[in-house]
């Protein structure tokens, strides 16, 4: 039972897809995706159109989402409306939603997919660096769910799941750092910030502090919106094999292998996989989930070690204020 499903490394389209939900399960729904140009975010729009559901994908890179829209619209029979728009910048996100509307109708899911991260000592992250990080994971997430909320889902309903990750969760080495968040984000000099975060560490010193964030910003809409019919919940991958994330910030080969292979079900988890667990956040399946987070990785984190044996390496990083 605990199989994975075949999946391609590149953002192509399955050869071939043996359906484990009924294949009508999203029949005519129209799914919102950021980020769904590449990575686990084409594997979801992909799953969901296999599935019976319409897609918008939407990222920064207009070429990037019109290969994928045509990949993923020839595969499955589809339609999929690609669409330019950067997630910090709520005009664009405001206009991107409008065309969606006008294009199907109706957005019925969001997926907060978009993210972007990088391996990077705390003690050497530029306040711009945090910043960057911090405007596309979290504000990104918020700036799109509202917009969703205000020009659809207050009205009609919808669900929305937020794409995070587990590595928030535990106590990790530079936690202390857990205190720059407040202290920088936009929103903490108001002293109103209402997500505490924590930062974590991978490898070495790594900036986390997106996660946690989205994570409480999931239950806190979840609590908020129900009373609209509106459903949020969150989806938490472990190490993806075939993605940009894993690329990233999974370390040396040898080291994530290493981990791996000590973790419960020894091995990465791949994209179909975490696109099934959206499928099911998304679908009637859940419809009495809200509020929850989804952790799908193998239990990886249980077992993850937390670089603390890395510590005496940050000796040498100096903070640049
Ligand atoms: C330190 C860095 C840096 C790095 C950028 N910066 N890369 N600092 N180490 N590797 C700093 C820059 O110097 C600058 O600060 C600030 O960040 C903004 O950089 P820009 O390049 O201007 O930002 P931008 O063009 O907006 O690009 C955003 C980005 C980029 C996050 C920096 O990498 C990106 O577009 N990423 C999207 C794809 C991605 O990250 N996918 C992986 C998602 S995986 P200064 O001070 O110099 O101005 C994931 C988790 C997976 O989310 C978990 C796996 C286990
Ligand atoms: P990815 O392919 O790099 O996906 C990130 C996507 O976000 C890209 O399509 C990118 O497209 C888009 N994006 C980045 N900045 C944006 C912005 N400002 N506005 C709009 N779109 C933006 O990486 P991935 O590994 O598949 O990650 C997908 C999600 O899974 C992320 O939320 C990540 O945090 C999460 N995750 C991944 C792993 C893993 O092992 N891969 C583990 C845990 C969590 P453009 O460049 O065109 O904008």
């Amino acid at each position: 039972m605990a199989q994975p499903p075949p999946d391609v490394e590149g953002d192509d389209c399955l050869p071939a897809y043996r359906h484990l939900f009924c294949p009508d399960l999203l029949r005519d729904k129209v799914a919102f995706i950021t980020g769904g140009g590449s990575g686990i975010g084409f594997r979801i729009a992909e799953i969901f159109m296999r599935h019976g559901c319409h897609t918008v994908i939407a990222s920064r890179s207009l070429p990037r989402v019109l290969t994928a829209a045509r990949k993923l619209a020839g595969a499955t029979g589809r339609r999929c409306l690609p669409l330019s728009m950067d997630v910090r910048a709520p005009p664009a996100v405001m206009a991107a939603v409008d065309q969606a509307l006008k294009e199907f109708g109706r957005i019925d899911i969001l997926i907060n997919c978009a993210a972007g991260n990088f391996l990077c000592p705390a003690g050497a992250l530029s306040f711009n660096a945090f910043k960057t990080v911090m405007d596309i994971d979290t504000s990104g997430t918020f700036n799109v769910s509202r917009v969703l909320y205000e020009k659809f889902f207050r009205d009609h309903g919808g669900v929305i799941v937020n794409i995070t990750a587990t590595l928030g969760n535990r106590g990790q080495a530079l936690q202390e750092a857990s205190s720059l968040h407040l202290k920088l984000s936009p929103a903490a000099g108001s002293e109103t910030w209402p997500w505490p975060c924590a930062l974590a560490e991978g490898r070495a010193a790594l900036s986390y502090p997106t996660f946690f964030c989205a994570d409480a910003m999931t239950r806190h809409l979840a609590v908020e919106w129900g009373p609209q019919n509106i459903r949020v919940n969150s989806l938490a991958p472990g190490p993806i094999s075939g993605t940009e994330g894993l690329r990233r910030l999974g370390g040396p080969q040898a080291s994530l292998s290493t981990k791996v292979t000590a973790s419960p079900l020894q091995r990465l988890g791949n994209k179909t996989e975490i696109a099934h667990s959206v499928l099911y956040l998304a679908s009637p399946l859940a419809s009495y989930v809200t509020g929850a987070v989804l952790v799908a990785d193998g239990g990886a984190w249980l077992t993850f070690p937390n670089g603390v044996k890395g510590l005496p390496d940050f000796a040498s990083f100096s903070a640049k204020l």
